[in-house]
């Protein structure tokens, strides 16, 4: 390559790169390659559209009369004490219909595919005994409430 073609390709690849970025989720085929936690990516963004989306939207934004957007947000209540549990006892999540092993495929997916940028490098991935005792105390009203002191130490930066 010349050195003018190389400086016009190293101009070009961030274009490139945030045009990526730019695309929605949606139009992303699923990965291949199964995140953490997760058995069968495909499995899971099934249950995704079957279960979640109605409310979420395909790619995880929601909107102000459905539900709160998962995209580049959902993994940020893992690194504050009580997220974790907050997860898996909100209503969407605690009363699907779907049985505990597949549920918390689906969370672990979830996290990777909507915000991956801030699921901790030690993440644990949800397992079905753990999903099964925290869907046992779904969240009623007070989930609003402990969703915005949750947010509130996500933004203070607090670490669990
Ligand atoms: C009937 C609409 C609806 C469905 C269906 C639904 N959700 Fe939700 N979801 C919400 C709402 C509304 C909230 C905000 C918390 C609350 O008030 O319940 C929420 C919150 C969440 C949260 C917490 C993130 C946050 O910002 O509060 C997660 C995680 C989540 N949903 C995942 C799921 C998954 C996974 C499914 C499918 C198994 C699902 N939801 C199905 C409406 C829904």
């Amino acid at each position: 390559m010349s050195p003018g073609a190389a400086a016009a390709a190293t101009r070009l690849a961030p274009l490139l790169l945030a045009a990526l970025a730019a695309l929605p989720v949606a139009a992303q085929a699923p990965a291949a390659t199964a995140p953490v936690g997760v058995v069968d990516a495909q499995r899971a963004w099934q249950n995704w559209t079957l279960n979640c989306q109605g409310c979420h939207r395909p790619d995880g934004t929601g909107s102000s009369a459905t539900a709160p957007s998962l995209a580049g947000m959902v993994a940020r209540f893992l690194s504050v004490p009580g997220g974790r549990e907050y997860l898996g006892r909100v209503p969407g999540v605690a009363t699907s219909g779907l049985p505990d092993a597949p549920l918390a495929e689906l969370m672990n997916w979830m996290l990777w595919r909507f915000d991956a940028a801030h699921l901790p490098a030690d993440f644990t991935p949800y397992a079905a005994a753990e999903i099964g005792r925290l869907r046992a105390h779904p969240l009623r009203l007070e989930a609003a409430a402990m969703r915005a002191e949750l947010l509130q130490q996500a933004a203070r930066g607090d670490s669990p």
